[in-house]
C-alpha cells in the first residue's frame, strides 16, 4: 500500500472533506449542489475553506474565453494547497473540462481529473478509490439527466431546479452544444415531486433551469403543462424560469404564463444581434421582426413584463450597421436588463472557422456604447416604478446597506427598505418605491 493511499484511508476514517468553486452561469451552480449532494452521500463533508479539503473542484465554463483564462489564473493559486499537502485532489468539473481536456493536462499537468458534465454520477466513489494517475472521464451521455439524485441545497427563498440539459441548437458561436451534448428533460414527475419537496422544505420560489429551458419535453409533458401543472404546487409563490429561447416560445406557453399566477412577469429572452443579417450568421432561427413579435406577445400576457436579454458584439462580419441595428433593436424594446458581451470565438464552433472582421478595438468601443445606452434604457424603465407599490418576497438583509431588508419584486427587480424590526425571508410584504436607479428599487413598507 502506498503511502497516499494510508493517508486516505486515514482520512476517510475522520471524513474527508470537499471544496467547490463555481464559474458560469446558473446552470453551474445548480450542478454544483448536485455534486455536493454526491459527496455528501459519500460520506464527504462540504467546506468553505479549499486549506481544509481533501478535494478541490473547480466547476468551469467555457463560454467565452474570458472565462477559460479566470479558471487557469485560479488553479495555479489553488496549486499552492497541493504543493504543501500532495495527496489532495484536484481537479476540473464543467464545461471547461469537456472543451479543452487535452489541452488542459498539459498546461496544468498537477491536475488530479477532468470530468465533464455528463460523468458525474461515480465522481466521489472514484476520487476515493483513484491512485495516482489523472482521472478523465468526459464521456457525453445522452441520456443523463441524474433525475434520480438529490442535489445538496442551502436553505433559503429560492431554489434552482435544472430541469433539461444539453443543447440541440447550434448557434455558430456557441461551446455550449459541444460541452453539454444534446438536449433531455427531466421527466416531469421528478420534476414536480422536487417542487413539491422544496415547498414543504420552506423555499417559496422554483426556477427551472435549462440551456433552452422552454424546449422542455419528457416525451409526454412539455413545458407549458409542466408550468400549469407547478403552478399548482401549495406553499409556492413564484415561478421562474432560464432561458428560454425565442424560437422555442409556443403558443402553449405564452397561455399558461397568461393564466398562471405564480408564473412572473419576467422574461430572459437574449436576442444577441439586432441585426437579420447576423442573426441569420448566427442561425438563430428567428429575425427581428419575429422576435419583437414575441416581444409584443409577452407583454401582452402581462402590460407588467420585465425582459432581459443578452446581447453579443463584434461577431464575424459585423458591419457598424448591424452593430446601429442592435442599438436601435435596444432602444425599441427598452429592455430592464441586458447582459452584453464581445465576440471570443471558441474553438470547434463553426463561427470560429470565419475570419474575425471586428478588431478587439472596436469590440470595445461597441461594447462601451452598448453598455452606456442599456445603463440608461434600464434607469429610465425603473424610474417608471417610483411611487408605485410592489410586492416583494423577502431574502434577507440588505448587502449594501445596515438595517435595510432586501428582496425581489415579481419582475426580478432587487427591492430594498428600512425594516428595525425585519419581516422573516420568504414572507411577501408591500413597498412603496421612492427611489430607483438602473440596478435597484428603493422603498419603505406599506401600512
Ligand atoms: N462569444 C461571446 N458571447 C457568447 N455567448 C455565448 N457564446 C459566446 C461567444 N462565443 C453569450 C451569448 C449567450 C450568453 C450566455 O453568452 O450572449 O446568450
Ligand atoms: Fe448556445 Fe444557442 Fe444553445 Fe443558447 S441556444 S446554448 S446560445 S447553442
Amino acid at each position: 500500500m502506498s503511502e497516499g493511499s494510508q493517508f486516505r484511508e486515514h482520512s476517510l476514517e475522520v471524513g474527508r472533506r470537499v471544496y467547490i468553486e463555481t464559474y458560469g452561469c446558473q446552470m453551474n451552480l445548480a450542478d454544483t449542489e448536485l455534486l455536493l449532494g454526491q459527496f455528501r452521500r459519500c460520506g464527504y463533508e462540504p467546506v468553505r475553506d479549499p486549506a481544509m479539503a481533501d478535494v478541490i473542484l473547480l466547476n468551469t465554463c467555457a463560454i467565452r474565453e474570458h472565462a477559460e483564462e479566470r479558471v487557469v489564473g485560479r488553479l495555479g493559486d489553488l496549486y499552492r494547497y497541493k504543493a504543501r499537502r500532495p495527496d489532495l485532489q484536484l481537479g476540473i468539473v464543467g464545461c471547461m473540462a469537456q472543451h479543452v481536456r487535452d489541452r488542459l493536462l498539459e498546461r496544468l499537468p498537477f491536475v488530479d481529473f477532468v470530468v465533464g458534465p455528463d460523468a458525474y454520477r461515480r465522481l466521489p466513489e472514484v476520487l476515493q478509490e483513484s491512485g495516482r494517475d489523472p482521472y478523465i472521464d468526459v464521456r457525453l451521455d445522452r441520456s443523463e439527466t441524474y433525475a434520480d439524485l438529490e442535489p445538496h441545497r442551502e436553505a433559503g427563498v429560492r431554489a434552482w431546479v435544472t430541469i433539461m440539459r444539453g443543447c440541440n441548437k447550434f448557434c455558430t458561436f456557441c461551446v455550449v452544444p459541444f460541452v453539454r451534448g444534446r438536449e433531455r428533460s427531466v421527466p416531469a414527475g421528478v420534476v414536480l415531486r422536487q417542487v413539491q419537496q422544496l415547498a414543504e422544505q420552506g423555499f417559496r420560489e422554483v426556477v427551472y433551469l435549462g440551456q433552452t429551458v422552454n424546449a422542455y419535453h419528457d416525451g409526454e409533458v412539455d413545458f407549458a403543462t409542466l408550468l400549469r401543472r407547478t403552478n399548482e404546487v401549495p406553499g409556492l409563490l413564484r415561478i421562474r424560469f432560464t432561458s428560454p429561447h425565442p424560437a422555442d416560445m409556443s403558443e402553449a406557453t405564452l397561455e399558461a404564463m397568461a393564466t398562471c399566477a405564480k408564473v412572473c412577469p419576467q422574461v430572459h429572452l437574449p436576442v444577441q444581434s439586432g441585426s437579420d443579417h447576423v442573426l441569420h450568421r448566427m442561425a438563430r432561427g428567428y429575425t427581428v421582426e419575429q422576435y419583437l413579435r414575441l416581444v409584443e406577445k409577452l407583454r401582452n400576457v402581462r402590460s407588467d413584463m420585465a425582459l432581459s436579454t443578452d446581447i453579443i458584439v463584434g461577431f464575424p462580419g459585423e458591419t457598424e450597421q448591424d452593430f446601429e441595428a442592435t442599438l436601435r433593436l435596444l432602444r425599441e424594446v427598452k429592455f430592464d436588463q441586458a447582459f452584453m458581451f464581445q465576440y471570443s470565438a471558441r474553438s470547434g464552433t463553426k463561427a470560429a472557422r470565419w475570419p474575425e472582421t471586428v478588431s478587439p478595438e472596436e469590440k470595445l468601443r461597441r461594447l462601451r456604447e452598448v453598455i452606456a445606452l442599456q445603463e440608461a434604457i434600464a434607469h429610465e424603465r425603473n424610474q417608471a416604478w417610483v411611487g408605485k407599490r410592489v410586492e416583494v418576497l423577502v431574502e434577507g438583509p440588505a448587502r449594501k446597506k445596515a438595517g435595510w431588508t432586501a428582496g425581489k419584486t415579481p419582475q426580478f427587480k432587487t427591492c430594498v427598505f428600512p425594516a428595525p424590526q425585519p419581516p422573516v425571508p420568504g414572507s411577501v410584504v408591500t413597498v412603496a418605491v421612492r427611489e430607483a436607479n438602473s440596478h435597484t428599487l428603493f422603498g419603505e413598507l406599506a401600512a
